[in-house]
């Protein structure tokens, strides 16, 4: 049988012609990935429909049957985000290319932003709004805490800002940030645009756009929404596309400038091409969005709780205990839980990957080795997962010798 050879061979000598051998075998073997439950803080396991819906044969990018498709998307969107603006999208990325999108798109050099920064988050927009040369002023909180409404509105009264960054679901901290409380109303009145990240909460946890007076919130496929990673579902309201038009200057990016994804995506009547949409990848959206919108966002909303209210019966008669002290500060949806003193973290989560199959995380920036996270997102977020994980810790802490509820107490 003769093997055609998959890398051109005779150029190159010695190692290198090895190299070329063993590559060509490893691609002749067929493509084997095992299954995995995905209880990190994401990618979580996309819904079975969202990856068949991948599997539909591609069309171009301007075809009006696809132009269709992403009109469905961003109607899907609308409801998401519970906003009526018309100004929704996806961008091609993950959720940090919705949020370099977000930031490059509001802000113009010299604008200053505050940046609410009680983690991972919003040291990163921090970071990325100085980088396209906004003046950022940080409002800092420990990890695992959130900002209360008075906090934020004070400064707002001070730095008088151009926007206000907040993440909703601090996923590297596992904090939750109340929006509501007319957060909105004080952002407006300081004329101020209200930006949010909703990564990793968008979906699992209650989000009203419009009713909260939020300008700009983006997202992830691949968090609350069963789908792979790969997309980063935006919306603009009615003040923030009058900052993105009225701009002196062009976004220093254009990958992601907003004034062009937005004529791809029909926001200001004609279509142009600004890149190739990703056509597999809105298949997988349009169906995530279809199944949220069959199961319905109060009817997510609560199934996301459920599951964080198992999880959490279970873990605290094993005797363990959350990374946020205050209950309305913990976020459903990634939970961080304090590993416990002469416990061994990562022996855990390798223990949980090759016993049961399931991910579980460490901590991230702040909370590195201090905590596990657990993520209870989109498909993942049902009792027989949670149960699956509970097994796992189980399991993992019994093989480290801990005595469990009874010994937690018990000092050195
Ligand atoms: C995961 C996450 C991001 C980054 O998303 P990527 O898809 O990894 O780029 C941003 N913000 C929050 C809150 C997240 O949880
Ligand atoms: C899997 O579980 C067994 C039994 O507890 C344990 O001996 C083994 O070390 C575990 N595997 C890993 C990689 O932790």
């Amino acid at each position: 049988m003769r093997r055609t050879p998959l890398f051109i061979r005779g150029r190159f000598k010695g190692p290198s012609l090895q190299l070329c051998d063993l590559a060509a075998l490893a691609l002749r073997q067929s493509l084997e990935v095992p299954s995995r439950l995905l209880m990190g803080p994401g990618p979580s396991n996309a819904h079975p429909r969202v990856l068949a819906a991948q599997a539909l044969p591609l069309l171009g990018h301007m075809h009006p049957h696809f132009f269709k498709i992403m009109d469905e998307i961003q109607g899907g969107l609308r409801y998401l985000f519970q906003t009526d603006s018309p100004y929704t999208l996806c961008i091609s990325g993950t959720g940090h290319a919705g949020m370099e999108a977000v930031i490059a798109n509001l802000l113009e050099p010299g604008d200053k932003i505050v940046v609410a920064n009680n983690g991972i988050w919003g040291e990163r927009v921090a970071d990325m709004a100085g980088r396209f040369r906004a003046e950022v002023v940080q409002l800092r909180a420990p990890a695992g805490k959130t900002f209360s409404t008075g906090e934020l509105k004070a400064a707002l009264e001070e730095h008088k800002p151009a926007a206000l960054f907040l993440v909703q679901g601090e996923s590297s901290t596992g904090a939750h940030q109340a929006l509501g409380d007319g957060l909105g109303a004080a952002c407006r009145a300081a004329g101020a645009l209200l930006i949010v990240d909703t990564v990793a909460s968008l979906g699992g946890v209650p989000f009203l756009g419009d009713a909260w007076g939020v300008d700009a919130a983006y997202t992830g496929s691949q968090k609350c929404l069963s789908a792979p990673p790969g997309a980063a579902p935006l919306f603009l309201g009615p003040r923030a596309i009058e900052k993105l038009r009225g701009r002196g200057t062009k976004p220093a990016t254009y990958n992601l400038d907003l004034n062009l994804i937005g004529d791809y995506w029909g926001w200001f009547g004609k279509r142009s091409y600004h890149h190739t949409g990703m056509v597999s990848m809105w298949y997988a959206m349009r169906e995530a969005l279809a199944i949220a919108g069959d199961e319905g966002l109060e009817a997510m909303w609560a199934r996301h709780s459920q599951a964080h209210r198992d999880l959490w019966e279970g873990l605290r008669a094993l005797g363990l205990e959350p990374f946020v002290e205050k209950d309305a500060d913990r976020l459903i949806t990634v939970n961080t839980i304090k590993v416990p003193p002469g416990i061994d973290f990562a022996a855990l989560t390798a223990h949980a990957m090759a016993n049961f199959s399931v991910e579980i995380s460490g901590g991230l920036g702040p909370t590195a080795g201090k905590v596990w996270r657990v993520g209870l997102m989109g498909a993942n977020a049902t009792p027989a997962s949670v149960q699956v994980v509970l097994a796992a810790f189980r399991a993992g802490l019994a093989a480290q010798g801990w005595k469990g509820a009874q010994a937690a107490p018990a000092t050195a």
